[in-house]
């Protein structure tokens, strides 16, 4: 069997060409940075935890009709996608005050916004990842005013979709990052979400307890990382129910 190319190697993922043209496969690894890579740790299990609930978060955003890259899961660590083009912004929408705003600004952490807030970032590990206003982004032709408009209308149904899934299994969307791509139909090009939603990209907190349930637990070493993940993916209904504290490690349904 001959090797895969590789087609482009992230922090926390691998990109390899795909069966067919057009697709590609995308493969989650077990690593885990922050601060631009200057903090790392291999995580056992974290890849395979954020594959499933990509798919699971990727599957029902789909089914409200936003655009995705996803096409299947592949098997525990790889997922078949739709080859795009990146648009090189992280958008982040936040509800509550938290991470890089509450530092910025001064907003107490856990303040509820009085409405929701997107941000742009300019996907850039050498300037990491600046702030950039619109201006910036159809200035300097990262995206059109057309894209940003389709950027901010999906990023905003989104963060009402996951904010109404979340709060049914007890978890608070703080904020979340989510990448886009251009996809080529024949002549047509549609915005669609790319990359990847898992704990790794969003703040998750428990409502009741209001615990962290994301990569802010690596970010501030409060410990018990992968187990967080796996909690989110036992809510969401992909892990087996168990309750015991004798588990070896996450257990897969199917
Ligand atoms: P921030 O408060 O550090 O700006 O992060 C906002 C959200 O974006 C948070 O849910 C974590 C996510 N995020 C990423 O996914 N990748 C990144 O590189 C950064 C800085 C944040
Ligand atoms: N993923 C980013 C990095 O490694 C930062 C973060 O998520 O905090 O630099």
């Amino acid at each position: 069997m001959k090797p895969r190319r590789l087609v482009y190697e992230g922090k926390a993922k691998i990109l390899y060409e795909g069966p067919e043209p057009g697709t590609l496969v995308q493969y989650f690894k077990d690593d885990t940075t922050a601060f631009d890579a200057t903090k790392k740790a291999v995580l056992e299990g974290k890849g395979v935890l954020n594959n499933r609930i990509s798919e699971f978060v990727m599957s029902r955003l789909s089914e409200i009709g936003v655009p995705t890259h996803f096409i299947r899961r592949l098997n525990m660590r790889e997922q078949l996608i739709k080859e795009v083009e990146i648009i090189p912004l992280e958008v982040v929408v936040r509800n509550v005050a938290a991470g890089s705003l509450s530092k910025r600004l001064g907003i107490e952490e856990g303040t509820p916004l009085p409405r929701s807030m997107i941000e742009f970032y300019y996907k850039n590990d050498a300037l990491h990842d600046p702030l950039v206003t619109e201006e910036h982004i159809t200035g300097f032709n990262w995206a059109s005013p057309q894209e940003i408009d389709d950027i901010v209308a999906l990023a905003i149904r989104i963060n009402d979709f996951l904010s109404g899934l979340f709060l049914g299994i007890g978890i608070k969307l703080v904020d979340f990052k989510v990448e886009f791509g251009r996809l080529w139909e024949n002549e047509f090009m549609r915005v669609v979400l790319a990359d990847e939603i898992s704990p790794d990209s969003c703040r998750l907190w428990d409502t009741k307890t209001g615990e962290k349930m994301d990569k802010d637990r690596f970010r501030r070493d409060l410990g018990g990382v992968t187990e967080a993940y796996a909690e989110v993916a036992r809510r969401l209904g992909i892990l087996n129910d168990q309750t015991s504290g004798d588990r070896k490690g996450p257990v897969l349904v199917k």
